[in-house]
């Protein structure tokens, strides 16, 4: 690949300044993705979403399309099949941002689960990330950016997911080193990562049916709840509109990391 010494621009850091920017958020259908997709929206930017499943993509993307003037648009597919990054990119395009939230939470522990399992999970995520990467490193202009999702488990792990934890670690180290690797290009690389955030993803790993258990669980945190899924994707935005950041996790977990 090669390198393209282009000038780094200097914009306002604002989320205001994402209005006519396209972004693609793969797993842009529920919790996060969803939440970013929003916010950018609001704010004028251009989004397409990726996720598997069609109708659930389709109707996040209708709810998005609430807003007046918002350009939105979906794809379905894989996010850990380049081929589908590679087309989602090419048919949003340009593109100034990429923002990978696709990913669940796979718990098994290590003696009970298949190494099938592992991998599959292990497989998911990196290739996830790595792949959104390569098709993003070759399409995205100076000071574009991509963004992946890590969480607090990393840093505060829990028995039984070690797989999964041990994924999202690669990722962070993927974030570092491709921020080096991709700054010749003026392309900027970081990583989120999230405490417990309530969205169907947690709401189904901690059994939370309804919004009364979603508040009792979060009563125990430092803050006294879970983070909204807007909360957590605010700081997407921050650090697609702040051309000065690189190499960065950004930890969104209400100070949790602390106690
Ligand atoms: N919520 C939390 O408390 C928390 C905490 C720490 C980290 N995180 C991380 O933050 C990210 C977002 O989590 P969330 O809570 O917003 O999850 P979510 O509500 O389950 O949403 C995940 C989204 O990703 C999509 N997706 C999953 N696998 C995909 C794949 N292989 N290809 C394309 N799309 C895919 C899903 O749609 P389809 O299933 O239709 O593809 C969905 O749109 C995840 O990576 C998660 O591990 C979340």
């Amino acid at each position: 690949m090669s390198t393209t010494l282009a000038p780094m621009p200097v914009t306002s850091p604002l989320p205001s300044a994402l209005e006519d920017r396209a972004v693609v958020i793969v797993g842009g259908s529920s919790g996060i993705g969803l939440a970013a997709g929003a916010l950018l929206v609001s704010v004028g930017a251009r989004v397409t979403l990726v996720a598997r499943d069609a109708a659930r993509l389709s109707s996040a993307a209708e709810r998005l399309r609430t807003t007046p003037g918002a350009a939105v648009s979906g794809i379905t597919g894989d996010g850990t099949d380049e081929t589908v990054l590679e087309h989602a990119l090419d048919q949003a395009g340009p593109v100034d941002h990429v923002l990978v939230t696709a990913g669940g939470f796979s718990v098994g522990a290590l003696l009970d689960t298949p190494r099938e399992q592992v991998r599959e999970s292990v497989d998911g995520r990196i290739w996830g990330a790595y792949g959104a990467a390569r098709a993003a490193a070759r399409r995205l202009p100076a000071g574009g950016s991509i963004t992946f999702s890590s969480g607090l488990y990393l840093t505060r792990p829990i028995p039984g997911a070690s797989a999964a934890i041990a994924s999202i670690g690669a990722v962070e180290g993927l974030t570092r080193a491709l921020a080096v690797e991709l700054a010749p290009r003026r392309l900027r690389v970081n990583a989120i990562r999230y405490g417990v955030v309530d969205t169907p993803l947690s709401r189904g790993a901690l059994g939370l049916g309804d919004d009364a258990a979603v508040a009792a669980a979060g009563q125990g945190s430092l803050l006294g709840r879970f983070a909204t899924a807007e909360e957590a994707a605010s700081a997407a935005l921050f650090l697609m509109a702040n051309n000065f950041m690189t190499g960065t996790v950004v930890t969104v977990d209400g100070g949790q990391s602390l106690v």
